[in-house]
């Protein structure tokens, strides 16, 4: 899930309302060395929580547990590198979360309600149809409670409870959202404060490979081959996962609007790719001629579904490592279909939708390679799984 507020890209997609909690603060303690004794930083070592693939004829997001509050509540989240906050349905939801398990806050002791209340619409959704707009809304109020993540506890950190949302949500196997940006956050910015390298991982694979799973503070290499190849985020602090990429090639071949540099946003919790409406129809051009956008749903495309399996269209995104060799993200041409259209069944969507100024991948890209996001180094790595 993309929250571009964070962007600023567009003003059209400034539609967080802003009475909204300031940036997550943690509250820090003071380590306080012990007169007379060696002080030793004892670090939290990696662990790993597995994931399940929220999969709906195409593989959409990847959803896992933490717990929080006084006693535990298990709640399972899309951990969502394109988004930064913890937000998760609670008993203040009602009948619009009765799909999903709610938290009850009165039955944790360590739960503080922040009364903040805010709301946050997503510009992209997953899967079929939905791209842009105010169809995926929820509505927060803020608190504040511990969480554990993988057996690590974090402590209290800042948390939101979703008190309302869209229908556009009841299909979601999961309670909520935890952000995962390139500045810690939350559970995340608490543990690296105790010693946590400041890097996750994740293993994304396809719903029909199974066992996906995220390393918090480490890599797991026995889920990839060789070494992964790293590149820089770009200079500066953002929160924002994003490589600068000089090219895309669709089939080998590249033209004037795809060979142009773009810097291209990570985004574990969206399904589809986002790019703007030149560089989609360029990238449709050289896979076939019929594919067409569909009126009924702006920015998406789409052909015949009879013809979709039979086009070739692999797609290069290309990079450069941090030590100046390049090498390409490889989106196979399985990928090209991502169902039926809702309004016309014969018709299947294609991966790519246009969204003008945003050039965005997420999971049909990610679940090709390992994947490691590492905040500390600001930079991320991957290797072919
Ligand atoms: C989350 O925990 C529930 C039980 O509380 C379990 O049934 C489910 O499989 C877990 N989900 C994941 C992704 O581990
Ligand atoms: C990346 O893909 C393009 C297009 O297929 C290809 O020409 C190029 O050699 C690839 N680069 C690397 C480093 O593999």
């Amino acid at each position: 899930m993309f929250n571009p507020i964070v962007v600023n890209l567009l003003s059209l997609f400034v539609i967080r309302v802003l009475a909204q909690a300031s940036p997550q603060t943690i509250a820090l303690t003071a380590r306080v060395p012990q007169v007379g004794k060696s002080v030793r930083r004892r670090a939290l070592g990696p662990t790993t929580v597995p994931l399940l693939d929220f999969f709906r004829g195409t593989d959409l997001q990847w959803y896992g547990n933490i717990s929080v509050g006084t006693p535990p509540q298990s709640v399972s989240v899309v951990f969502d590198t394109g988004s930064s906050s913890l937000e998760f349905a609670s008993t203040l939801c009602g009948q619009a979360c009765s799909h999903q398990t709610q938290f009850d806050p009165s039955k944790s002791s360590t739960f503080v309600d922040g009364r903040t209340t805010s709301s946050i619409t997503f510009s992209t959704g997953v899967g079929v149809d939905p791209v842009v707009g105010a169809n995926y809304k929820l509505t927060l109020r803020s608190a504040r409670d511990t969480v554990s993540v993988g057996g690590l506890q974090a402590g209290a950190v800042n948390l939101f409870l979703i008190t309302d949302q869209t229908p556009a949500f009841n299909i979601d196997p999961f309670s909520g959202i935890q952000g995962m940006s390139a500045t810690a956050q939350g559970f995340f910015a608490s543990l690296i404060n105790q010693g946590l390298p400041s890097l996750f991982s994740m293993f994304l694979t396809p719903n029909a490979i199974g066992n996906a799973e995220m390393t918090i503070g480490g890599i797991d290499s026995t889920k990839f081959k060789g070494t992964p190849i790293f590149a820089s985020l770009p200079a500066g602090t953002s929160s924002i996962w994003r490589l600068t990429s000089p090219r895309l090639s669709v089939n080998g071949k590249t033209t004037s609007v795809l060979n142009v540099q773009r810097s291209i946003i990570f985004d574990s919790g969206t399904s589809n790719i986002l790019f703007s409406t030149s560089t989609t129809e360029a990238i449709y051009a050289l896979i076939s001629p019929d594919i067409k956008a569909n009126a009924a749903e702006p920015g998406t495309y789409g052909i015949a579904c009879s013809r979709i399996s039979s086009l070739p269209a692999v797609i290069d995104i290309a990079f450069t490592s941090q030590s100046g060799v390049p090498f390409n993200l490889t989106i196979p041409s399985s990928e090209l279909s991502v169902g039926p259209f809702a309004n016309d069944p014969s018709i299947c969507q294609t991966l790519i939708n246009a969204f003008d100024g945003l050039d965005l991948v997420g999971g049909s890209v990610l679940k090709h390679y390992y994947s490691i996001w590492d905040i500390g180094q600001r930079r991320m790595g991957f290797a072919p799984v």
